[in-house]
């Protein structure tokens, strides 16, 4: 099987890497940075105009900003089965633009792909070699069309506010005096770890079982409370969603 992707950046750089060793061969376009010959380099793969991609690749990855799928789908006449990253743009808008492709799955990937833990919220249809392509990158999950921004401000977006939450602490862990690089390190083993639990049992167990009362923990979440860490979580997924929305 070939993939093909149309737009060579951040998400089809994070899937690329995750599906390396997976397709017989993989295709790259750019609208000119060079970030397609880069992958295709790094990978193993080359780099093609979008048309190419659209009559050699059985499987096409549109990865461009949601605001370019007009500029690329005239080329794309000829895919068959086309997964689209575009945030907010709809199953009906994507088949419109691609009246010829049998499937169209609209996907809304998170970076974990990369390492072939990422969320796919999934809406539309693949051929069962593709599906399961998709299920090598992570957890998919179909969920209706009309929840895909909010999915998108909590699953999308968030590796982002992980990671800052992760940098706030190694840095309070590094300001109290430990060395920078092992606060990195103590902290991201702990947040794999965690993540591990979070599957198991409920965030508020997992806080309960690390807080004993009238303990250090305890008054860590006191103070994180006290300081407006929740609004500051529920004010970012607000202004995710507005931004979406246009
Ligand atoms: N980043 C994420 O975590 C994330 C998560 C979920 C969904 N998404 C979705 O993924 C899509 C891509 O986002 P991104 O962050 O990867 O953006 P990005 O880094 O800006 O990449 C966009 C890519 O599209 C290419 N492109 C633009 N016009 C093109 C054309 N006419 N033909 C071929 N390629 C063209 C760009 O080429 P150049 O390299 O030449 O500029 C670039 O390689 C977006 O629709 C976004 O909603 C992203």
């Amino acid at each position: 099987m070939i993939v093909g992707f149309v737009g060579s950046g951040s998400m089809a750089a994070a899937i690329a890497r995750g599906w390396a060793g997976e397709f017989e061969q993989m295709l790259f376009s750019d609208s000119g940075s060079g970030r397609a010959q880069e992958l295709a380099q790094e990978l193993g793969g080359e780099a093609t105009s979008n048309d190419e991609i659209a009559r050699r690749a059985d499987l096409v990855v549109l990865a461009v900003k949601p605001n370019k799928l007009d500029e690329v789908a005239p080329a794309l006449g000829e895919a068959r089965e086309v997964v689209s990253v575009l945030a907010v743009v709809t199953l009906e808008r994507l088949r419109a633009a691609l009246p010829a492709a049998e499937h169209v799955l609209r996907v809304m990937p998170n970076i974990g792909v990369e390492v072939r833990q990422g969320v796919m919220c999934v809406a539309g249809s693949l051929g069962e070699e593709a599906q399961d392509k998709l299920a090598r990158l992570g957890w998919v999950v179909e969920i209706p069309e009309d929840a895909f921004d909010q999915a998108t401000a909590v699953m999308g977006c968030s590796p982002a506010y992980l990671a800052l939450v992760a940098e706030a602490l190694a840095d309070a862990g590094a300001a109290a005096g430990l060395d920078p690089k092992l606060a990195r390190d103590l902290v991201a083993e702990t947040a794999a770890g965690t993540a591990a639990l979070l599957r198991e049992h409920d965030p508020k167990a997992v806080q309960k079982a690390v807080a004993s009362p009238g303990g250090s923990t305890e008054a860590g979440l006191e103070a994180l409370d006290r300081e407006g860490a929740r609004a500051a979580f529920a004010a970012a997924v607000e202004a995710s969603l507005a931004r979406m929305k246009g």
